[in-house]
């Protein structure tokens, strides 16, 4: 038989980052949309920031557990290089073969928890990390949305220690929380935001439909420049 060769589908991945405060749920969440994706076959790599590369690992372990002092610019420097890695290495070969990044937390957690510290202004921080990740943003960006004291409950009941942000006093988390509404507000179309002390499985109902939507329609250019 002639005629034209069957044109193989576009090959596009889906990359959907995870966000939310401390102790909000995003593992979890991030768990469960794993499973569904895999059960229907779709090829899935779960990762995470800080961390999700071996350089990544090593700045995790400084931003998280180094004692004494890190300078606010020096931090927000240590996070934005990790990104840098994580995106070129790790998250853009996976989204050209395709693949499902499901990832706990991006450059939205620098802007909250950097510019909540008041040092950083946000729109350079915001600046520092799309320069790092050439551009980069998420297709589906989930913000678990939870109350401070809510959260603090949560993570007490887990009885694991506080890494040094976790550590933070109440007034930060609360300028972290308001700082990720804004972010949502100001891109309603990346960002999907839910309630996080809603059941588990209603939420997970929700990102499932959100995810399934996202997958089923036509993906432009990833994010900036
Ligand atoms: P992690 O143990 O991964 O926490 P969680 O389970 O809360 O996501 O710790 C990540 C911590 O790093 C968290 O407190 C937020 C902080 N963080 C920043 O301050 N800036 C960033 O850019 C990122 C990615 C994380």
């Amino acid at each position: 038989m002639t005629g034209p060769r069957p044109v193989p589908a576009p090959v596009e991945g889906l990359w959907v980052t995870f966000e939310g405060g401390d102790g909000s749920g995003k593992t979890t969440q991030a768990a469960l949309l794993e499973m569904w994706l895999r059960e229907q076959g779709r090829a899935v790599v779960r990762t995470r920031e800080p961390g999700g590369t071996e350089v990544g690992d090593l700045v995790r372990a400084i931003v998280l557990h180094h004692r004494g002092e890190v300078a606010p610019r020096a931090e927000a420097l240590l996070y934005a290089a990790d990104r840098a890695q994580h995106v070129a290495t790790l998250v853009r070969p996976a989204l050209a073969r395709g693949e499902v990044v499901i990832q706990d937390r991006y450059l939205d957690s620098s802007v909250a928890y950097q510019g909540a510290g008041r040092v950083l202004d946000a729109a350079e921080i915001r600046e520092l990390s799309l320069w790092a990740a050439e551009g980069a943003l998420p297709d589906v960006t989930v913000l678990l949305d939870l109350d401070p004291a809510d959260a603090r409950r949560r993570l007490e009941a887990d009885d694991k220690p506080f890494d040094r942000l976790e550590a933070e006093q109440a007034d930060f988390h609360e300028r972290v929380r308001a700082a990720f509404l804004g972010l949502a507000v100001g891109e309603p179309d990346r960002f999907l935001v839910l309630d996080a002390a809603r059941p588990v499985e209603e939420l997970a109902a929700a990102v499932r439909a959100r995810v399934g939507d996202a997958l089923g329609s036509p993906r432009g250019p990833r994010g900036r420049g």
